[in-house]
């Protein structure tokens, strides 16, 4: 019995083998609270105000994360969309071709509905984080985990200017020598703001993190569903439980 249990606990333990992004560089964990509606919140505002300038979720109604976040149509309808022709009912894109976007940044903005289950929200939270300043960059800036991408830093304002301290090549390394084996986190020493933003770096990870985390269920709107039918689930079998112990008793009551 006891070897049973442990061998449980082993096989419930978190696997916390830390992942690597494009370019080698450690990443940063991330892990989402789709239960946290408030944060869910949050990200769609972020989303909404800072991201769909140039990316769509064009798999993705404005109507259907109303509800799931527990979001009022009218203030959607009031406060999120700003094009008075979309209605709310619509999928969430922009105005932006695709072409002429190509042409200013050098590749289009991807759609973004299914990114972070593409990538991994571990990686695009590191992604939004680690943008440094780059002089040899159009937009000034370059990117730890993709290099040379041709998104500018869009939340710099909030997050500062961040400077990179070590060479692009130990960035790639992860600075080696300094991986810190419990989190795999090494950036810390390689990027540090260097002018600060209007947001402290703990507020900031807190902006991306509540990003991430409505990204996170835009690429599986169904996991809240089935995270919340999960727990009534096993409510049910823990009730059902006990009806069934009280009933084998009744049955075995007269065997012995
Ligand atoms: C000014 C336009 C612009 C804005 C605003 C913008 N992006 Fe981007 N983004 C781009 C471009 C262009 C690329 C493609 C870069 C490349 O391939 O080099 C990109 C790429 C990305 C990627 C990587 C896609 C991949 O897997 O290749 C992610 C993730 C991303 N953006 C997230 C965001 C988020 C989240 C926001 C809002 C905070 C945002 N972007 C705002 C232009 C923008």
């Amino acid at each position: 019995m006891k070897k049973f249990f442990i061998t449980l606990l082993m096989a419930l333990a978190p696997v916390t083998a830390s992942a690597a992004g494009g370019a080698g560089v450690p990443l940063d964990s991330f892990d989402a609270d789709l239960t946290d509606k408030a944060s869910l919140q949050r990200g769609m505002q972020t989303f909404v105000n800072r991201c769909m300038g140039c990316h769509e979720a064009g798999y993705q109604r404005f109507e259907r994360a109303a509800q799931d976040l527990d979001v009022p149509n009218e203030l959607v309808e009031q406060y999120l969309i700003f094009d008075p022709e979309v209605k709310i009912g619509e999928h969430m894109k922009n105005a932006m071709p695709k072409e002429v976007a190509a042409g200013w940044f050098g590749a289009p903005p991807p759609d973004l509905t299914l990114e972070a289950r593409l990538r991994g929200g571990d990686w695009v939270y590191t992604y939004l984080r680690s943008f440094y300043m780059d002089e040899n960059r159009p937009w000034g800036v370059n990117n730890a985990v993709f290099p040379d991408v041709g998104m500018p830093n869009v939340l710099e304002d909030l997050q500062g200017k961040v400077a990179l301290h070590c060479t692009p090549a130990e960035l790639a390394h992860g600075g080696e020598g300094e991986i810190d084996p419990l989190t795999g986190k090494t950036m810390g020493g390689c990027l540090t703001v260097a002018e600060s933003g209007s947001q402290s770096p703990e507020e900031f990870d807190k902006t991306v993190y509540d990003l991430v985390n409505f990204m996170t269920y835009m690429g599986e709107p169904s996991r809240m569903e089935s995270e919340s039918l999960g727990t009534k689930v096993l409510i049910f079998l823990a009730i059902l439980f006990v009806f069934a112990f009280a009933l084998k008793k009744e049955y075995w009551k007269d065997v012995h």
